[in-house]
């Protein structure tokens, strides 16, 4: 294999898509192509993103397909279609079941805007997780790229990167500076990192 073929499941903005797009552009993503991205909101704007990078897009609404299991099969089924070898959680606010996890062991990694195991889990996404940082008082965050399992934000850690919480932060004040200091930076570092031992069959 020349390249390890990447799918990147989003759901809203999409800067860790850009990220991504970003590295293979400059040459820092080199055993990996992004091949596929799939949303799972109609509109979100990670598809425009994907768009002007020339990269196919897919919308998958869980609700239109009739729930869970058969938005599960229909991803599956995708993914499979374009020969994908990793899959990569950029901003997807929806939890994959047991069933799927079990089928990609070590080939989807998640980018999760703390430091894992503090604010993580269930009801822990997006602005929340800032939220919650604040609220408990902690001076130092950050972010975490990990192996996605059954348990949501429980499988092994491949990165993380820590960021100071400053006087007078907002969630939205923080939530910019873990992506600039720390998401975009570990996510691509990871996708590479992981893309790299599958090309070579050590992973
Ligand atoms: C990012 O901060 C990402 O870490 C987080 O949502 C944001 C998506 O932004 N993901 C989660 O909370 C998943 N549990 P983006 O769409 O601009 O990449």
């Amino acid at each position: 294999m020349l390249r390890a073929r990447i799918a990147v499941l989003v759901s809203g903005g999409g800067t860790n898509l850009q990220a991504l797009i970003n590295a293979e552009k400059s040459g820092n993503l080199k055993d990996g192509e992004i091949v596929l991205v799939v949303s799972n909101v109609a509109g979100a704007y990670a598809l425009e993103r994907a768009r002007m990078a020339e990269i196919e897009t897919l919308t998958l609404v869980r609700k239109e397909l009739g729930g869970r299991a058969a938005f599960e099969a229909k991803l599956q089924e995708e993914l499979v279609s374009h020969g994908v070898d990793l899959i990569i959680l950029a901003g997807f606010m929806s939890i994959l079941s047991a069933d799927f996890t079990a089928k990609w062991p070590k080939r989807i990694i998640n980018v999760h805007p703390a430091l894992i195991p503090s604010f993580c889990g269930k009801g822990f996404y997006g602005l929340h997780v800032h939220e919650a940082a604040l609220a408990y008082g902690v001076k130092v965050t950050g972010a975490t790229v990990h192996f996605v399992n059954e348990i949501p934000d429980g499988g092994q850690i491949i990165a993380q990167k820590a960021v100071n919480v400053e006087d007078g932060d907002t969630p939205e004040i923080l939530q910019k500076r873990v992506m600039q200091e720390a998401e975009w930076v570990i996510l691509p570092e990871a996708a590479q990192k992981v893309s790299k031992a599958i090309v070579e069959g050590k992973a």
